[in-house]
């Protein structure tokens, strides 16, 4: 497994593999590997001949409020596991070689980045947008993984990849969940042993909005107080940043339940901001 710290040098080396016939696997990750990006590596691993992943906590996602500099960095462990793994290239750049002095381009959907997380958290995406373009500039990958944990994201990069021609298919995995439910997250770091626990009410207000909407209610509003009440029942110190039931395609709010929805919420738990969601299919309305 090569670790590459230079664009160059990345350019260099998946050059080689292209010139070999061999296809390319990409997943984008901020480190602090657990099982939910195993998921995506082994995933890439199936599909094509040479995987790369790069571990680079992106600071122009992140407000001025956020965790940035709290941020799990965890590079040993994360390359003994991605070497597990079989991966071909992990690509871990400096903040600097990224965001060079002078850097003043930016990628922005301006759509889907309006609503859920970018209600709460304005500019992260396009952060997120902007350190992804970089690197598939940088990778050109065939196919790159991403996880359903993070919908809206991946909804906004298959948006983005679209809409500028990038040539590179996305694939959407799975959301890999703990023992009791509770998603896997980087971000699980910060929780209290107590916390944690707790925690797997998020997962479990979720099938109680899924089982509410299968018993025939059709009120967005019905479904969205149940699932707050349940939390704050289990998890009183909870402060829910926010708990939506949006179309699934457009992420807008939905007032009837109809066709796709996502039930999609963010939660702090302690210092943790959480999210989690849910995709729920309906047969027409009441
Ligand atoms: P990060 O939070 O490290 O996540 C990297 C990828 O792993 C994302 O596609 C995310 O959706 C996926 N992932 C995280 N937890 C998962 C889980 N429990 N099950 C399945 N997949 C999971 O998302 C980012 O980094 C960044 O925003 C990034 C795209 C790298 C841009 O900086």
């Amino acid at each position: 497994m090569l670790v590459a710290t230079r664009i160059k040098a990345v350019k260099e080396i998946v050059k080689k593999a292209k010139a070999d016939k061999k296809s390319i696997g990409f997943v984008p990750t901020m480190g602090a590997l657990h099982l939910g990006h195993l998921s995506l590596v082994r995933q890439a691993k199936r599909d094509t001949d040479f995987v790369v992943v790069s571990i680079f906590v992106n600071p122009i996602q992140f407000s001025p409020k956020e965790d940035y500099r709290s941020y799990p960095r965890t590079f040993i462990q994360d390359k003994a596991l991605l070497q597990k793994e079989g991966v071909d290239l992990i690509f871990y750049p400096s903040s600097r070689l990224m965001y060079p002095k002078g850097f003043s381009t930016y990628v922005e959907e301006v759509r889907l980045s309006k609503y859920l997380c970018g209600r709460v958290r304005p500019g992260h995406f396009r952060g997120v947008c902007t350190v992804v373009t970089k690197l598939f500039n940088i990778v050109q990958p065939d196919i790159s993984y991403f996880g359903q944990k993070d919908y809206q994201q991946a909804l906004i990069i298959k948006r983005m990849v679209d809409d500028l021609n990038f040539p590179l298919k996305i694939k959407v995995l799975p959301t890999i969940r703990e023992k009791n439910g509770l998603a896997m997250s980087s971000r699980n770091k910060y929780l209290t042993p107590q916390e944690y626990e707790k925690a797997s009410c998020l997962y479990r207000a979720l099938k109680l909005g899924k089982a509410i909407i299968d018993r025939g209610e059709r009120e967005a509003k019905v479904i969205i107080k149940q699932m707050k009440e349940f939390i704050y029942k289990n998890l009183p110190l909870a402060k829910i940043d926010y708990i939506s039931i949006v179309n699934a395609n457009s992420l807008e709010d939905v007032q009837i339940i109809e066709d796709k929805v996502l039930l999609a919420l963010a939660v702090y738990v302690g210092r943790a901001r959480l999210i989690d969601n849910m995709v729920v299919r309906v047969r027409g309305g009441k």
